[in-house]
């Protein structure tokens, strides 16, 4: 037996019991004559003591010892004269009898301890050395734990898990495909699935009924915090249902994931927002709502006083920051220096400052009268001591550009607390997006997803105006500013299939040719359906208080889309290029 208890298991009841143990070593030091050795699995860390009067090989041997060995020790549980209540098993050390090298270690390029000393590129090189590291184990026993009570949640719903296979045609989700090119079929290409979309739809033809999958989807986008070229899913789709089934369905999943995972109670039902909402006083699809600070259009208000920079405008909003009136001189150019960076696009930023004794300061007072900036303030719902923030210009990217100034008003006063969770549906999305760059409607999901029973009238319309009023029957769970799913009800009618590939302006050419399986199959008797998907790793990094996915990962890729512990993409050799009829011509 290679041991007999866990690193992490030895308690003061264990007292007096002969143990063997097995693990790594994190590190030894000499104290007065006496060696300790801090032994490391995943289930903990346990002290080891050689006393001086241990035999002199013991001693030696266990001086020698250097990080990241691998040994078994056997010895005594005893208690610790001066324990480590930071650690569960800090009552007890092992006085040890004998040391085994199970195998050495070089000595690694970083310490492996709950805080690294080693920089994000040197362990993303060594990641499984980094994946050692209590903080990374913790958050792949949550990605774990949460896998599993997903199974049992659907599982006990009735849901089947059924795989789906990843070498296929282009997906519909708007991202760029991964290829694999075919040996046997020279010249033609496998797309990666974007995500299992046509397959579940293909399987609810099939009368699967209540499908999901835990299943990987690629991507060829850029890469952020919240966004892995090879990420996981928890895709399901369900038969005979309406959006408020579905809605009750996977909240009840989350409900359950919160309550086993967390021990929090999220509330029943979940709010809804509808996307117009959500754009007018969030500025956002994925509002975080754990903070108010809402947008409030002033554009009548300030409009006809002179002001020709918010005359000449669509749009005027404005957030009140609590308790930002004291901002000074240099803190408001920095902030207006803020919102004209790239990422936010601002063009500049007017304030009012709401002071505590009821005046106002403002960076327009030339037009405005005090009262009419009380009106303002007033409109904001800014009370004294609150900072008025005014930006202007086309509607829907003025209220964006407050949406992204109100998420980092909310962040420097401290609203977004990761421990706090508030979670909640957008609903009534439009279902379709016009591109003035393209001159073409785009689908908001994707080109399944059904417009709203009652706005047909304007979907089957030649009009550009009524089919822009089209909502489409989508909705996406939002927790703290992230968007963790998303799905719709499906079109399952082959006509409006066709209709939807024509607003789009995909001719009945190109539809046959990527998604006539599709198609045809909806000619064959398909059931109403509808269903979501999850994105399983940000599930796991906001349960884990984190916004970033990759620590959620085993092994991601960095923001180039690299691994950098295999070094790949890399280069294929000239034999497997000739198998395949392929010639690259890279360019310099
Ligand atoms: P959607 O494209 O909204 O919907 O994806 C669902 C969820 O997947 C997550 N996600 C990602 N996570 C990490 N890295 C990425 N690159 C990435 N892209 C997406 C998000 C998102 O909410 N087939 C539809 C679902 C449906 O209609 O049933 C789909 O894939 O959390």
């Amino acid at each position: 037996m290679y041991r007999t208890h866990t690193c992490g298991e030895l308690r003061l009841a264990d007292q007096g019991k002969k143990v063997t143990l097995a693990g790594w070593v994190q590190k030894s030091r000499k104290l007065g004559g006496m060696t300790f050795v801090d032994l490391r699995d995943r289930y903990g860390i346990t002290q080891l003591v050689v006393d001086a009067a241990a035999p002199a090989e013991l001693v030696e041997a266990a001086t020698s010892l250097g990080r990241e060995f691998v040994i078994q020790v056997t010895g005594t549980v005893v208690e610790r004269q001066s324990k480590n209540p930071k650690m569960p098993t800090g009552d007890v050390e092992v006085s040890i009898e004998s040391i085994n090298i199970l195998n050495k270690s070089v000595t690694p390029p970083f310490t492996i301890e709950e805080e690294s000393d080693g920089g994000e590129d040197i362990r993303a090189k060594y990641r499984y050395l980094d994946l050692r590291r209590p903080p990374l184990q913790r958050a792949l026993a949550l990605r774990h734990r949460l896998a599993q009570e997903v199974r049992t949640y659907l599982d006990g719903q009735g849901f089947m898990e059924i795989e789906t296979p990843y070498l296929i045609k282009s997906t519909p989700e708007g991202a760029r495909d991964f290829v694999v090119p075919s040996r046997m079929n020279p010249g033609q290409f496998y797309a990666l699935p974007q995500s299992p979309q046509t397959f579940k739809q293909l399987l609810m033809v099939a009368g699967y009924d209540r499908y999901f999958q835990i299943v990987r989807c690629f991507r060829d986008e850029d890469l952020r915090a919240d966004r892995q070229p090879e990420f996981t899913q928890i895709d399901c789709e369900m038969s005979f249902v309406e959006q408020e089934d579905v809605l009750n369905m996977f909240e009840g999943m989350m409900r359950s994931m919160f309550k086993n995972a967390l021990g929090v109670d999220i509330p029943d039902p979940l709010p809804r927002m509808s996307w117009y909402d959500a754009m007018d006083y969030y500025g956002s699809d994925k509002p975080d709502v754990r903070f108010d600070m809402k947008i409030h259009e002033i554009t009548d208000k300030v409009q006809g006083h002179g002001f020709s920079v918010f005359d000449s405008v669509e749009y005027v909003g404005a957030i009140a920051a609590p308790g930002c009136a004291g901002y000074t001189r240099k803190e408001l150019d920095a902030l207006t220096e803020w919102v004209k960076r790239p990422q936010v696009g601002a063009k500049g930023l007017v304030y009012i400052k709401c002071n505590e004794d009821g005046s106002f300061k403002s960076s327009v007072d030339k037009f405005y009268s005090p009262e009419e900036l009380a009106g303002i303030a007033g409109a904001v719902e800014a009370k004294a001591g609150d900072l008025v923030l005014v930006l202007c210009g086309p509607k829907r990217k003025t209220q964006t550009m407050l949406g992204v100034l109100r998420i980092e008003m909310g962040s420097r006063l401290g609203f977004r607390d990761p421990k706090v969770f508030a979670p909640l549906w957008i609903v009534d999305f439009p279902l379709l997006e016009w591109s003035e760059e393209d001159g073409r409607f785009y689908a908001m999901h994707h080109p399944f997803t059904a417009p709203k029973p009652e706005h047909e009238k304007w979907f089957y319309s030649d009009k550009k105006e009524d089919l822009e009023r089209v909502c489409a029957n989508a909705y996406d769970f939002v927790l703290n500013g992230t968007e963790l799913g998303g799905g719709s009800i499906r079109i399952h009618n082959a006509d409006m299939q066709s209709r939807m590939f024509e607003v789009l302006g995909i001719g009945k050419e190109e539809a046959e040719y990527k998604f006539g399986f599709i198609i045809n199959a909806f000619k064959f008797g398909a059931p109403p359906h509808g269903g979501l998907a999850f994105g399983f790793d940000r599930v796991c990094a906001l349960f884990g208080g984190q916004e970033t996915i990759r620590d959620y990962i085993a092994f991601p890729k960095n923001n180039q889309g690299r691994d950098v512990m295999i070094d790949s993409p890399s280069l294929i050799d000239d034999t497997q290029l000739e198998e395949l009829q392929i010639k690259t011509c890279v360019k310099e």
